[in-house]
């Protein structure tokens, strides 16, 4: 999978895409990631990318003019044309779903928004999709960008080796993860539950499904319905606000 993204602090994007699971996967030539940096599309003599609101208004907009030649260069540099996100605050919100929807692309090209927003011409008419990380605002999409790409990553082939599988990870099944223990067996007097160490597959599966039912129940009762069982996928996560106005 190719992923470029567009941003005016390429020099965020060193560090955690270049350590662990995401650095072998460049190194494979599994996830290949392009920095582009937003300025170098700026034409006037103080290389400006934004400008003040029309109709007045707090901080500064960036410009389409500039985002849309620099997202035309950014598409030419592949052999195919990459599905165009935004990350804004005022996007869809990343989920399971979405993540593994967008790994199903062979191209990405993420734009990084700063200031008070983007040019609303440029969402419209340039912006396929547009992703918020969650409801709380960041000083920029630069972050987002990155979740983004650890997440998807994470579902491209071959990316996770034979070992770990997302299937079986939280949300693939609605549910949280179970807890999870390792030796010592006891340490300080804080002794792993008994279950884990008899051997008996079925008491343990039992065990980690018990577990998962409950931490899901005490910490994100959202993904269960009113009888306490699992709402199917479109029932949840969708970002949309319910009838009693909660997120
Ligand atoms: N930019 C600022 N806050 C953001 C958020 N929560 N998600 C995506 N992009 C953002």
């Amino acid at each position: 999978m190719r992923i470029d993204v567009l941003t005016l602090f390429p020099e965020a994007f060193t560090g955690p895409l270049d350590v662990s699971i995401v650095r072998r996967a460049r190194e494979d030539g599994l996830l290949d990631l392009h920095v582009h940096d937003i300025r170098e599309h700026a034409t006037d003599r103080h290389r400006s990318v934004d400008d003040y609101p029309f109709g007045g208004g707090q901080g500064m907009v960036m410009r389409v003019d500039v985002l849309d030649r620099a997202l035309g260069h950014v598409q030419s540099l592949g052999t195919e044309a990459g599905l165009v996100v935004l990350l804004t605050p005022a996007g869809e919100r990343l989920t399971d779903a979405l993540v593994r929807e967008l790994a199903t692309h062979g191209r990405l090209v993420l734009v990084c928004g700063r200031y008070e927003g983007v040019d609303e011409r440029f969402a419209e008419h340039c912006v396929d999709r547009e992703i918020s990380i969650g409801d709380y605002v960041l000083t920029g999409g630069e972050l987002p960008a990155m979740v983004l790409i650890d997440a998807v990553a994470r579902h491209v082939p071959g990316v996770l080796g034979d070992e770990v599988s997302p299937e079986e990870e939280s949300f693939v099944q609605g549910l949280l993860e179970h807890p999870q223990y390792t030796r010592p067996a006891e340490y300080r007097g804080w002794a792993v539950p008994e279950v884990l160490l008899s051997g008996h597959h079925a008491n343990v599966s039992k065990w980690k499904q018990e577990q998962r039912l409950r931490r899901t129940r005490e910490r994100r009762p959202d993904l269960l319905d009113a009888g306490g069982h699992l709402r199917k996928p479109d029932e949840r996560e969708t970002g949309e606000l319910q009838s009693d106005g909660a997120p």
